[in-house]
């Protein structure tokens, strides 16, 4: 929850010595100006320790590439200028000025793709109205992610929280919802003013919890004397609105924007600004935020996936002591990122869902060639009385390789068995070595896991002990 006042710090804030890389000794804050000097050598009366000596040569590697803070390459970050942005970021403030001048602004609903850049243009509004003096203490932003803060309860909790005064006001856990609700009314009637309340990723919220709660935060002001309280919801999803009660739909849709997806180009001006900010001149090969911004339009326009790649090129080429940033390092960060993807998206498997995709590449990884569902129910049956559990039924076990298969990990293909048979087989999409992992993470799979030397797992292979997988 972010409060008016529990602003986190904005980087263009920091003094200029803050912005100089660990090497520079100077107080120039013109980039073109700096030199890339070597760190000097810290004086020390006793000989350094071999592990200084490492993090020395660590740091000086990193001082090659590195102009400003990391940070900047952070996806919290908030830049000076958004490209692109605008005319979207003109519309969000001119709906909300009304707040200024002490009137209720029209509730809004922002939608758009992910990475189109929602959350930073409302962020952005909101440090442009924090720094008018004449907000001061009439009009306050509350923010709230509902993708972590996604139930009734613990929505109404967390606003009414950030605007307590003592410890003693706070809600705790276990009141009923409606008396939550009624303590929130009462802090947000207790100082008077605009309230201008952001609910980002409100889609979430209502996919999880359904829109009462939207209703009651919705017709708010009808119970409030001294304050009130304009919604800001933010949804990926563009269809959410179809999914609300017709009265909520018409409260919160009063004002509606719509953030287009970025092209490669407009992706390319949003690189181009960063890497300005944090990298030394001439240390991005040309052509580098140029493959950033066309993997990320292939992926539907996402300005953080192409953060993403950038920031993960960087540190790859840094790790590798490179004197540059080349489009090598955005192609072997590209895998990373997938790698990355891949991984998280078999975490969040049921653990069932898990052991089968587990018995599935056990077997293809054996073979390497395609697997017979027939084979696939057999092994994951196998694997699931060696980990006593019992198995699902094969219905299931069929939903649940259509669910691999639309996720992207499997992949069904029909194969001609001669004489015109065909038959289907399931062969892999993924790096079975570094999928494993993941999979053996889940504590109902742990059996299959023995540990080994420090920093390695064994995964055992039941169906041929001597075959084990090292990760
Ligand atoms: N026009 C832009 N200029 C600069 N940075 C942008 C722009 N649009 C998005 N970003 C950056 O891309 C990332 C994703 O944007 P975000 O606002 O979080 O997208 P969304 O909320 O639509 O998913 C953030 O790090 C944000 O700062
Ligand atoms: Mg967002």
């Amino acid at each position: 929850m972010e409060g008016e006042g529990t602003d986190r710090p904005r980087l263009e804030k920091l003094p200029d010595t803050a912005r100089m890389s660990p090497g520079s000794t100077g107080s120039y804050t013109d980039r073109a100006s700096a030199p890339a000097l070597p760190i000097p050598e810290p004086p020390s009366r006793t000989p350094p320790s071999s592990s200084t000596n490492v993090i020395d040569a660590v740091l000086r590697g990193k001082s090659d590439l590195f102009f400003g803070s990391r940070e900047i390459l952070r996806e919290s970050y908030v830049p000076a200028r958004l490209p692109h942005r605008e005319e979207q970021t003109r519309k969000v403030a001119e709906i909300l000025v009304p707040a200024l001048r002490g009137d209720l602004p029209s509730n809004l609903l922002i939608y758009g793709k992910i990475g189109t850049g929602k959350t930073v243009v409302v962020q952005q509004v909101r440090h442009e109205f924090q720094r008018r003096p004449e907000a001061e203490g009439k009009v306050t932003f509350l923010a709230v992610n509902c993708a972590t803060i996604d139930t009734p309860y613990s929505l109404l909790q967390t606003i009414g929280n950030s605007l307590a005064p003592t410890e003693s006001d706070r809600i705790p856990t276990g009141w009923s919802l409606d008396r939550v609700h009624t303590a929130l009314r009462d802090q947000i009637d207790r100082k008077g003013g605009i309230y201008l309340l952001v609910l980002d990723e409100i889609d979430r919220l209502v996919a999880r919890s359904g829109d009462g709660v939207l209703y009651t935060l919705a017709q708010i002001n009808t119970e409030l004397s001294r304050s009130r309280v304009a919604l800001i919801g933010i949804s990926n999803d563009l269809k959410f609105t179809s999914h609300l009660d017709a009265r909520v739909r018409s409260r919160l849709n009063e004002e509606k924007l719509v953030f287009p997806p970025y092209d490669a180009a407009m992706l390319e001006d949003i690189l181009q600004d960063r890497a300005k900010e944090v990298f030394r001149e001439g240390v991005v090969d040309s052509g580098v935020i140029k493959r950033c911004a066309a993997y990320a339009t292939l992926e539907s326009g996402d300005a953080r996936r192409a953060l993403a790649l950038l920031r993960l090129a960087a540190e790859i080429a840094e790790r590798e002591h490179a004197k540059r940033i080349t489009s090598e390092h955005v192609v072997k960060a590209k895998s990373r990122l997938e790698l990355d993807i891949i991984a998280e998206c078999c975490r969040t498997l049921p653990s069932q869902c898990k052991i089968l995709l587990y018995s599935i590449l056990q077997m293809y990884e054996r073979r390497r060639a395609g697997v017979l569902t027939g084979e696939v129910y057999e092994a994951y049956s196998r694997l699931c009385q060696r980990l006593g559990l019992e198995p699902l039924h094969s219905r299931s076990i069929s939903n649940y390789l259509s669910e691999l298969e639309n996720l992207g990990l499997i992949r069904a293909v029909v194969v001609s068995r001669g004489r015109g048979g065909r038959t289907r087989e399931i062969v892999v999409d993924v790096p079975i070595a570094e999928t494993f992992p993941a999979l053996a993470e889940d504590p109902l799979l742990a059996p299959l896991v023995r540990p080994r030397g420090p920093g390695q797992t064994i995964l055992t292979n039941f169906d041929n002990p001597d075959r084990t997988f090292t990760a």
